[in-house]
This record gives C-alpha cells, sequence and structure tokens, in this order.
C-alpha cells in the first residue's frame, strides 16, 4: 500500500533522509520508530506529497506521489506533527472545511463528519471552538480530519505526542482500532508506543533504516545468543555446576537466590534450543523446577543498541560496515 524505494531527501547540505526503503501492506499498522533528528518527518512529508524526494521513489496505493500526486493525495490522510490548529472554528465546521479541500462532494459532508465523529470520539463537542478542547480531543479532530475522505492509507506523525496517559491510551485504542480498514505508518521517538500500536517496525536513525521487522523478530536478531532463565529449589552451587554442563550452555549467571529457591539465566547458542535438557538436569537431580522460560532483550534494549552503536560508527569516521553486517548483527 506504501512503497519507499531508495527515498534521499536533502536540505541544502544536510542529508535528513538517505537511501531509505520500506513497504506497509494493506491494513498493517507500521511504526517509524527513531530518535529526534532521524529523518521520521521529512519521510512522512514526502509520503503525503508535501516535500519532493531528493531521489527515490514513493508509491501510495500505486500512485507515484510525485508523477500522480493528486491521486496518491486522494488515498492518503495526514496527521502532521503540529496539526494546523483554527483555533476559532468549531470542530464541525473545520471538518467540514477540510472534507470540502480534500473533494467529499456536499450531499456526503455530513454523514462523513458524523462517521469520523463517532470514530474518533468527538461527537460530543462537534459545536465547540477547537481553540477551546483540551490537547487529547484536539489532536482527535486533527485525525478525523485525517480520516474525513475515507482514505486508504494514513500517516500519523507522533500521534501520541504531548498527550497525558488517559489520553495516549485512548489515541492507542483509536489508532488500533483503524488498522484493518486502513493502513496506518505511525512514528514514534517513544519506544512503548511501537510494542502497543504496531505490528512491524522501522527503526530509523541518522537518516537511515537500522532495522525491520516484528518487534519480537528484531529481538531474536540482535541478540546474539539463546536466553533462559530458570529457576529452581535445591543447592544452588550444584544447581549451578549440574546445569553448566548441559551441552549447548555458553554462561550461566545467578539472577536471584531466596528462600532455598535459585533463578539462573542461561546463554546457549543462537537457534539452540536448551529447555528441555535444562529440565530434565533439574528433575533427574530430584530439585524441584519452579519456572523456565525464554527471556528477550527487551525492545528498549534493542532501541538502544541499534540507535547508539550507529551514532558512535559515524563519529569514528571510515569505519562504515558493510550494510548486512549492520541490519544482522
Ligand atoms: N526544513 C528543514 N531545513 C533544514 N534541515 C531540516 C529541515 N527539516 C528537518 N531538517 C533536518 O533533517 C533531519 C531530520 O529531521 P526530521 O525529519 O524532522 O526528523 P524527526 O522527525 O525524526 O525528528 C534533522 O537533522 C533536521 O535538523
Ligand atoms: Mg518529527
Amino acid at each position: 500500500m506504501i512503497e519507499v524505494q531508495q527515498l534521499t531527501k536533502r536540505y541544502g547540505p544536510t542529508v535528513a533522509v538517505s537511501d531509505v526503503t520500506f513497504e506497509v501492506k494493506k491494513g498493517e499498522v507500521l511504526g517509524f520508530l527513531g530518535p529526534n533528528g532521524a529523518g521520521k518527518t521529512t519521510t512522512m512529508r514526502v509520503i503525503t506529497g508535501y516535500l519532493p524526494p531528493t531521489s527515490g521513489e514513493v508509491k501510495v496505493a500505486g500512485y507515484d506521489v510525485v508523477e500522480e500526486s493528486i491521486e496518491a493525495r486522494r488515498h492518503t490522510g495526514y496527521l502532521p506533527e503540529s496539526p494546523p490548529v483554527y483555533t476559532d472554528m468549531r470542530v464541525s465546521e473545520y471538518l467540514a472545511f477540510v472534507g470540502r479541500i480534500k473533494g467529499v462532494p456536499g450531499r456526503d459532508l455530513k454523514k462523513r463528519i458524523d462517521e469520523v465523529s463517532e470514530k474518533c470520539a468527538i461527537t460530543d463537542v462537534q459545536s465547540r471552538q477547537i481553540g477551546k478542547l483540551s490537547k487529547g480531543y484536539r489532536q482527535r479532530v486533527g485525525l478525523a480530519q485525517a480520516l474525513i475522505h475515507n482514505p486508504d492509507v494514513l500517516v500519523l506523525d507522533e500521534p501520541t505526542a504531548g498527550l497525558d496517559p488517559k489520553q495516549i491510551i485512548e489515541t492507542r485504542e483509536l489508532i488500533r482500532g483503524l488498522s484493518g480498514q486502513h493502513t496506518v505508518v505511525l512514528s514514534t521517538h517513544i519506544l512503548p508506543e511501537v510494542s502497543k500500536t504496531c505490528e512491524r517496525v522501522v527503526v530509523i536513525n541518522g537518516g537511515k533504516v537500522v532495522a525491520v521487522g516484528a518487534p519480537d523478530e528484531l529481538t531474536h536478531r540482535l541478540q546474539g545468543f539463546e536466553s533462559i532463565l530458570i529457576t529452581a529449589e535445591g543447592p544452588r552451587d550444584e544447581m549451578k555446576a549440574r546445569l553448566e554442563r548441559v551441552e549447548g550452555v555458553t554462561l550461566i549467571e545467578e539472577r536471584e537466590v531466596f528462600d532455598g529457591r535459585a533463578t539462573f539465566e542461561v546463554h546457549a547458542a543462537k537457534d539452540r534450543d536448551v529447555r528441555s535438557e535444562l529440565a530434565r538436569a533439574v528433575v533427574e537431580s530430584q530439585w524441584r523446577l519452579l519456572e523456565l522460560r525464554t527471556s528477550g532483550m527487551s525492545l528498549e534494549d534493542i532501541f538502544l543498541k541499534l540507535t547508539t552503536r550507529d551514532l558512535s560508527e559515524e563519529e569514528s569516521a571510515g569505519s562504515a560496515r558493510p550494510e548486512t553486517e549492520t541490519k544482522e548483527q
């Protein structure tokens, strides 16, 4: 539904986005994750036709955003980073205004306004002035205007920035409710946002894509080993020594010792499943197995690993690693 191919965007000498390629499938919610200055807004402005690319190609619903910009925009709804605020307009007036600009036929306008208002839970404020609304409501009005012409694709630039925790949860639920009917790409520099809302993530840093995948896929790929947490009741030194001898185990560390039970973190070679062997070792020694589970890196760890490593590489000039290695490691 969205195809971004080798997109590069320069502002004068500044390269904001460099050789970015990714796609968003129909009905998918894709998270565009990166720290401030990574190039998220720039990419979104190109996708929505507000900025021409320096080079590369972007298609929305099969339409080139430069060559067929009117068609492409007809299929796109956009919530900019700071939505235009017509503070003295009433909500329904504003939605009618945007609807007319976006070519919603006059006879459908009232119906569309009612539909998007319901979807975005702003029906009760339709006659209120935008300037008098809370930030959460204003953001939902922004979403409603993006939806007014019923676009296939929604581009949301940091849709939860500046909201309070309750509003954040409401907005996330609203966005999740839009998936399926709409293809959504949302940007964020906040990590929990993507794991809560998105099926797939594109991580961008310094204008470059540094990773693409489902959150748990990324964890798996970036972590060079399998990690298992095992808790058992028994003599801890003996247990540790026994688990260490399980074939495939590369490292074992004590995590917690409490009341006769111990938790160990066990590392094994990547793609080697040692769980049943660990369980057997405990049970055969007649210790009590209390818990056994894999433990991945948190998304936070991944994000830090991806973004900090790349920056330090850029600083040490000329030491750039081959791209495949950077992506896979
Ligand atoms: N209009 C502009 N003129 C010059 N540089 C810009 C402009 N907009 C953004 N940049 C630069 O491009 C880079 C990417 O910015 P942006 O796309 O806004 O990132 P993000 O949305 O991820 O924070 C930053 O280094 C920023 O300073
Ligand atoms: Mg931005």
